[in-house]
């Protein structure tokens, strides 16, 4: 860690760390633009902060980190050799990643669906998420051709099989829980802290069940200039806000003290 990451690292609660971050990677085409550059040197430079990210989720003791990578829609919506760039960046990623995920003990896996991307991309998320399973610290889950509403129509057709494999729909169990057990994310906690990066204020159809209850930080930075430093702030913002579920705060009231904004947010 380096002295500015320290300092913020000393600030943090070490009991209070979110479970579960999630965090919607954005603005990497607005990094390029300011710089006169192509799109895609964004998201090429977007990988040194994937880098930092994790390695600083892992090194504090952040038990699951999922990274918004590749939407469904990017993948209808953007030009083909913008989608073709992403496919090879993430296939180099993986290959060169593995060794630092180990060394790291990070477990990955993904969310989206995958049988839609190409074979050759499929073959390298395989052989990635094999190589480290065995891996016992961190969860790295990476969306990939990810959308929520997909994943809860996905839920519902996946929960309505098994209904039809044990005795029909008359038999179909429907609540909170059963619906979390077939979404991609079964098994994992839902996300305490969500972060966007770029200052916009959206979800973007990520994670929209799980993100129920979530604390939202939005931070200014582009995601290629994002570092564990900003996520470490992140997390100190995370720490200074009351969860209340609906709730009331300990003391009775509503709101326990003025809404606080994130110094990122008063800029
Ligand atoms: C959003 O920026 C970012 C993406 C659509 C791609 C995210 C990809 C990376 C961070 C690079 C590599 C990731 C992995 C896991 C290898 P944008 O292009 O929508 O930015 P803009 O809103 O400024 O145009």
């Amino acid at each position: 860690m380096d002295r500015k990451e320290t300092d913020v690292y000393l600030r943090l609660d070490p009991a209070r760390l979110p479970r579960h971050i999630a965090i919607i990677m954005d603005g990497n085409g607005r990094w390029a633009r300011r710089r006169h550059m192509p799109r895609v040197a964004g998201h090429r430079a977007g990988v040194a902060a994937v880098r930092s990210t994790v390695e600083t989720a892992a090194r504090i003791g952040i038990p699951a980190l999922t990274l918004y990578a590749f939407s469904e829609e990017n993948w209808k919506k953007r030009p083909r050799t913008e989608v073709d760039f992403l496919m090879r960046l993430l296939c180099h990623f993986l290959k060169a990643e593995i060794k630092t995920l180990n060394q790291n003990n990070i477990r990955l896996k993904y969310i989206g669906r995958q049988h839609e991307l190409p074979k050759s991309v499929q073959r390298e998320m395989e052989e990635a998420s094999t190589a480290t399973s065995q891996n016992t610290g961190m969860l790295l889950t990476l969306a990939l051709n990810y959308s929520a509403r997909s994943e809860i129509v996905d839920a519902f057709r996946s929960l309505a099989d098994a209904a039809s494999r044990n005795g029909g729909l008359a038999h179909m169990e429907v609540d909170e829980q059963s619906i979390s057990d077939h979404l991609y994310t079964r098994g994992l906690p839902d996300p305490d802290l969500v972060i966007r990066t770029s200052g916009e204020m959206r979800l973007s159809n990520f994670l929209l069940w799980q993100l129920a209850y979530a604390e939202i930080y939005v931070t200014q930075t582009l995601w290629p200039d994002f570092r564990g430093v900003q996520l470490l702030e992140g997390i100190e913002d995370y720490q200074k806000r009351d969860r209340r579920y609906g709730g009331l705060a300990p003391d009775g009231n509503a709101t326990k003290h003025p809404r606080r904004v994130s110094s990122e947010a008063k800029r």
